[in-house]
């Protein structure tokens, strides 16, 4: 791979490699120093278009981890306000000599351009486009899962193959959703997305995926449960009746989460609203992941910028008492 534009362009052996890789760099984080010299010398921009906590910060992490040089660009204070486009704000940061560029874009297909339009030669990875892909993102939910269900007694197999995974909400805006149900089905999982009418996309039957629209009835047959904002920010109309009315029907409570089986976890990619999809509740209960996928995520972006920029140096470098 050159660069991580979406998570459909994943064979399954690009994304065992990524998941394997990133439980090498977990261990990493367990030692006293924290840090690898891989990417010493090399120099990753963090270009954020659009406002984000976990990600933005995660991926710092990771580059300093990785030893990096790290230059964190966000559009508000940029010359962005002045009309300066994303051809040039790019080629301006590549003229300072980057070797990767991490981006986050309130539109659609602005990482694939980027990768794609010889404006620049650093690699591209995608922190998330419009409504479109978060690959990173997907890549730190199946490590979760996989932590999390992968050899407990589920009565299920190996790895994620034949997990039942539900993602819950608002599908329509979520890149979150589509860069899971094509990452899940590439691991073979078997995922069903629950909504209201009005916020499953146009298309959703062209998707490796079951619709429903009764949770309570998916609930029981789930081994992860992925709650998922609604993303006001990016409607212009009324998509769902009242807040009231979208808790009572598509919330994640106490009583519902006591339908799922007893292995069964809660994921949330953040951030939560509480009280809208996830009561607190749920949120803090220790079937929910929220602060784990947040961790992982961490781990998913060393793997994903070592395999991009690595080379063939080793990924970690264990100590004689490690490898015991
Ligand atoms: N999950 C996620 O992308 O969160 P941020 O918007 O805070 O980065």
């Amino acid at each position: 791979l050159r660069h991580l534009i979406s998570a459909a362009d994943l064979t399954r052996d690009d994304a065992v490699l990524i998941l394997d890789t990133a439980e090498e760099m977990a261990r990493v984080a367990d030692r006293p120093i924290k840090k690898l010299p891989t990417l010493r010398g090399r120099t990753v921009v963090n270009l954020f278009f659009e406002d984000s906590t976990r990600t933005r910060i995660s991926f710092e992490a990771a580059e300093k981890r990785l030893s990096a040089d790290v230059i964190n660009f966000t559009a508000k204070g940029s010359s962005v306000s002045k009309g300066e486009s994303l051809k040039d704000t790019a080629q301006t940061l590549e003229a300072m000599g980057v070797d990767a560029v991490v981006i986050r874009h309130g539109a659609s297909g602005a990482p694939y351009r980027l990768a794609n339009s010889g404006w620049i030669d650093a690699a591209v990875i995608n922190a998330g486009d419009g409504t479109h892909q978060h690959p990173t993102q997907a890549l730190l939910d199946a490590f979760t899962m996989r932590r999390r269900l992968v050899g407990r007694d589920t009565g299920l197999g190996q790895d994620l193959d034949g997990r039942r995974i539900t993602i819950v909400g608002d599908i329509l805006h979520s890149r979150v959703a589509r860069s899971n149900v094509d990452l899940l089905h590439t691991l073979g999982a078997e995922v069903t997305l629950v909504a209201p009418p009005t916020l499953v996309p146009v298309g959703v039957g062209n998707w490796p995926c079951e619709v429903s629209y009764d949770l309570d009835a998916v609930l029981p047959k789930s081994d992860a449960v992925m709650m998922l904002r609604v993303q006001r920010e990016r409607m212009n109309a009324a998509f769902f009746p009242t807040e009231r009315e979208y808790s009572r029907r598509y919330g994640l409570d106490g009583d519902r989460m006591a339908r799922m089986p007893e292995h069964a976890v809660v994921m949330h990619p953040g951030p939560m609203v509480r009280g809208m999809e996830i009561t607190a509740e749920v949120a803090d209960s220790e079937r929910c992941t929220v602060v784990e996928q947040v961790a992982n995520g961490v781990s998913i972006r060393m793997a994903v910028l070592y395999l991009l920029l690595g080379g063939n140096e080793p990924a970690v470098t264990h100590t004689r008492t490690e490898e015991k």
